[in-house]
């Protein structure tokens, strides 16, 4: 959903002084075959988190020549019983296909419907753009998805980190009044964060 480019291709100037809506292409005579193949979707990221969940992210900002391109792909490794947590793409529908593993994935919409589905090795998913969503290893191993979205930049609003790790904190009252318990609750959750 990202706009359409008005030349073939605009390889990303990631140390450009401006950028207005993406970044300024480099110099044609700089660009070269390497610019279009990115081989950082190979490795395995490492799990080892509270969250058992590693995104590793090809989009314009590790993969310039997607610049105004309009997609980009990431890929989501898994541990068992990992969760990639609560987030939403404010600028990007995902779809995803599950690579390895059996994987719970789910979304919910604006009407607070939650729609989910345990998927194996070769089914396909769909997220609709903006809404919160997640994946879970539901499998005895290791559990691999490789996620495509139609933006070059979709970024990514993790909940727990947004609300309970965000720089300046969320005052503590505000938290307990959103979800209605003690503050006590909200510095404990915080504390998970390395926030206070
Ligand atoms: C999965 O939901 C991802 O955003 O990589
Ligand atoms: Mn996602």
């Amino acid at each position: 959903s990202d706009p359409n480019a008005l030349q073939d291709f605009c390889v990303a100037d990631l140390n450009a002084a401006t950028s207005v809506n993406g970044f300024p292409c480099k110099p044609d005579s700089q660009v070269s075959s390497s610019d279009f193949f990115f081989s950082g979707l190979r490795m395995e990221g490492n799990t080892a988190n509270v969250f058992g969940a590693n995104v590793t992210a090809g989009n314009v900002l590790s993969f310039p020549g997607l610049n105004t391109l309009g997609i980009s792909m990431n890929r989501v490794d898994l541990a068992p019983g990992g969760v990639n947590p609560l987030h939403l793409h404010p600028r990007a529908t995902e779809s995803g296909v599950i690579i390895l593993g059996e994987v719970l994935v789910g979304f919910i919409t604006t009407r607070n419907v939650l729609y989910s589905k345990v998927l194996k090795a070769g089914e396909m998913f769909v997220i609709p753009k903006g809404l919160v969503h997640f994946q879970k290893n539901v499998g005895p191993g290791k559990a691999l998805v490789l996620a495509a979205f139609n933006s070059q930049n979709p970024g990514a609003v993790i909940l727990p980190t947004n609300l309970f790790a965000s720089n300046p904190t969320i005052p503590n009252e505000i938290l307990a009044k959103n979800f209605q318990v003690d503050e006590t609750v909200i510095t404990s959750i915080k504390s998970k964060f390395g926030s206070s």
